[in-house]
């Protein structure tokens, strides 16, 4: 794989371990605690498609919080203690190990690095540093402002924005194959992060490359 100017990562998921939150207290959840973890995401993502399609944002945190409540009604319900907890655990979520490693050999060979992500200003400043990146992004762009969730074509187009750098040009790394998808159908070459080998969607919006881990990305083989 030929190095670009420029590899954009989606945070959610693809930097940051979603189900990390849920994990760091699964004892307190008990048994129903895989299936909270998958439906606070799901119930998540659908408020952020639902609010761009209305044209009535909210922000990611706000919708973070939101669904959290319904996928623990859900599931029967959890304490404001817990609710608290996990709250906090979702500002400071583990990042995956072949994040830093991936991100720094890029750089090395002279790449430029940034993350795309729906989560806002505040949230992804918390991750980045509870998680050690800050040294590993040029940028980290927050769709907030504009008020409107990937996968809407402005949201990607921020990265030329701020880069000057055309889609073309641009690697872009999710393990979202929604955002693949979007990504994809803005013009970006997509990278889909399979971390846990889902099958594939949106066929008529293929990545340009599939890989397991950031491992594979070049830098680490160049
Ligand atoms: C992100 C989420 C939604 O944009 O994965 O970071």
């Amino acid at each position: 794989m030929a190095l670009l100017p420029l590899y954009v990562f989606d945070a959610y998921g693809t930097l940051f371990d979603v189900h990390s939150a849920i994990a760091r207290h699964r004892a307190e959840i008990g048994p129903q605690a895989a299936r909270l973890s998958e439906l606070w995401r799901s119930k998540q993502l659908e408020y952020t498609w639902v609010r761009s399609l209305a044209d009535v944002y909210r922000d990611f945190e706000a919708l973070t919080a939101e669904s959290l409540d319904v996928a623990a009604a859900l599931c029967g319900g959890i304490g404001d203690d817990l609710r608290d907890k996990l709250l906090d655990a979702y500002r400071h979520l583990d990042a995956f190990p072949d994040v830093a490693p991936a991100l720094d050999a890029l750089r090395a060979h002279g790449a430029k690095t940034a993350i795309l992500s729906n989560g806002t200003p505040d949230m992804l400043a918390a991750a980045v540093s509870s998680a050690g990146l800050e040294r590993c992004f040029d940028a980290v762009i927050s769709v907030d402002a504009l008020g409107i969730y990937k996968t809407a074509p402005e949201a990607y187009r921020l990265i030329e924005k701020k880069f000057g750098i055309g889609p073309e040009e641009t690697s872009f790394q999710s393990s979202n194959r929604w955002d693949i998808a979007g990504a994809r159908a803005f013009g970006l070459r997509g990278v889909w992060i399979n971390r846990t080998g889902q099958p594939d969607e949106y066929t008529d919006l293929a990545p340009a490359t599939v890989l397991k881990s950031l491992d594979g990305l070049p830098g680490m083989d160049v």
